[in-house]
């Protein structure tokens, strides 16, 4: 879990907002979007929160430590806000996201700092939200509103856009209905959802003619995203991808997160014929014990994730995969471990998250018996990265001496680089002289650093530090 400050858009006036976000892409994406109403409102951003006359905290309730954080943040906030209370200065605070859905008015309970509580629903609805707490009201706002948020959003400008970079996110799909037994997520975040077809498509074509190459689907079950095509047939998630692929100026797509059972035909066969997919995929899998599985009600065996992973990488030989592991699910036995190390192995991943289990109030997980000791967790999520990480480090260094294309990013640490990313999302630091911002150039690496790989030609004196734009921050 990292914290990241993301960028706002600039307003006319002088009432500057700071935004925190926590948790998924989609938070990031939401982030981005509050930043936009706020911006038409007259906001601009900043990124000093003693500054803010607005502090949003975008909040994240997966696991125990995500959502506890929030309060000890709330509790540094006070002081500042008292600080520029000092200074006859006010200072408003909301609590928007998943920890502002599942606590809703308890919040302000908590932590009397808060003035505001919104929910990942009701994102438009902020302005109007704030208006009411200038008055001197108290707002809690977690509806799942009937109208959808995605109409009442403003649109994001060009400069806006080419201020966030070369590469966007673009939320296809929110919600879920799985009910997997350790997640909070359909409750957090509703049912799912998918936007329809013709708005995805406008907004990545303003998207590409503000200058982004590349777009990253978001959903939480993005490869459920289901719609209908111009001819009103109804397409998946690969009908979708076709059709961005052929906006002018996008070279590269992506989509996260996807569940193992909603990988269609179709979606497989896209990744052999669309270029423009990179051959990356974020596929989780939690556990490689059927038993495990089973319980944490994922509606698939392990066999099934190895079957579907075989043909993926039929479709596209060089796939690269990542995944999300869960250890210390109730119940979970030492050889219901040593499956998942084994099916870990078995697959060999580019990158990987994994877990201890967390358990959720309100989730059927939580409600169980035999939950695993905390040493035990800490044992096995230790062996369990040690060995995601030889397998990211082989993955890593196997780049050496290939050559790969660079979509660059930004400039790099030191004169003379460029940073940008290989279809594999990683972090490559090249000459400037290959190419500039947005151009996507194909270059030999010529070794591989703990964070990022080196083109030949691009000598740095030490290993350039790159914030990674798509790690995964949930
Ligand atoms: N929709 C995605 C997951 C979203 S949550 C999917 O189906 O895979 C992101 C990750 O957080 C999950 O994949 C899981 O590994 C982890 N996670 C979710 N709930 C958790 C919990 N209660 N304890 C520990 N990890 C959890
Ligand atoms: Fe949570 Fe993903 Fe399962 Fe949905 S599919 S309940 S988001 S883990
Ligand atoms: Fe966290 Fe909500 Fe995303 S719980 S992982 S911010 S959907």
């Amino acid at each position: 879990m990292t914290d990241t400050v993301k960028d706002v858009t600039s307003g006319r006036n002088s009432r500057k907002v700071f935004i925190k976000t926590y948790g998924c892409q989609m938070n990031v994406y939401d982030s981005q979007r509050m930043g936009d109403a706020l911006a038409q409102d007259g906001f601009e951003p900043t990124d000093q929160m003693d500054e803010a006359d607005l502090v949003l905290i975008n909040t994240c309730h997966i696991r125990e430590k995500a959502a506890e954080k929030i309060y000890s943040e709330l509790g540094r906030i006070r002081v500042l806000k008292s600080e520029r209370e000092a200074r006859g200065q006010t200072m408003q605070v909301g609590v928007t996201g998943c920890v502002a859905q599942a606590e809703g008015a308890e919040i302000i309970a908590r932590a009397p700092v808060v003035d505001l509580v919104v929910g990942p629903q009701t994102y438009h609805r902020l302005p109007e939200a704030l208006a009411r707490v200038s008055r001197g009201d108290k707002v809690v706002d977690t509806d799942y509103a009937v109208e959808d948020k995605f109409d009442h959003l403003p649109r994001q400008d060009r400069r806006q856009i080419a201020a966030r970079g070369v590469t966007a996110f673009l939320t296809v799909q929110e919600g879920c209905d799985k009910f997997c037994t350790f997640c909070v997520v359909p409750y957090t975040r509703g049912a799912e959802v998918s936007r329809p077809r013709g708005p995805i498509l406008e907004e990545a074509q303003r998207l590409a003619a503000a200058g982004v190459r590349e777009l990253t689907l978001l959903g939480q079950n993005v490869n459920a995203w289901s719609g209908e095509d111009a001819a009103g047939r109804p397409i998946g998630l690969a009908g979708l991808l076709e059709a961005l692929a052929s906006i002018p100026g996008i070279a590269r797509l992506r989509y996260t997160t996807s569940h193992p059972r909603d990988m269609d035909d179709a979606l497989i066969a896209a990744h052999r014929d669309l270029p423009a997919l990179m051959p990356y995929l974020h596929l989780p899998v939690q556990s490689g014990s059927d038993r495990i599985l089973k319980a944490m009600n994922r509606r698939h065996r392990a066999e099934d994730y190895l079957r579907l992973v075989d043909r993926i990488r039929g479709a596209r030989p060089d796939l690269a995969l990542s995944g999300d592991f869960i250890v210390g699910f109730p119940g979970e036995s030492e050889a219901d471990f040593e499956d998942t190390l084994a099916l870990v192995r078995q697959v060999g991943y580019a990158q990987a998250y994994s877990f201890k289990y967390s358990p959720r109030p309100g989730t059927p997980g939580a409600a169980l018996d035999d939950h695993v000791p905390e040493d035990v967790k800490s044992e096995r999520l230790e062996r369990l990265q040690a060995l995601l990480r030889q397998q990211q480090l082989a993955f890593q260094t196997s780049f050496a001496g290939r050559d790969t294309d660079v979509l660059i990013e930004k400039p790099g640490r030191h004169a003379g680089q460029m940073v940008g990313r290989s279809p594999f999302l990683l972090p490559v630091v090249v000459p400037a002289a290959a190419g500039q911002v947005g151009d996507i150039v194909r270059v030999r690496i010529a070794r591989s650093l703990p964070n990022s790989l080196m083109a030949e030609g691009a000598e740095a004196l030490d290993a350039p530090m790159i914030e990674p734009h798509l790690r995964k921050i949930a």
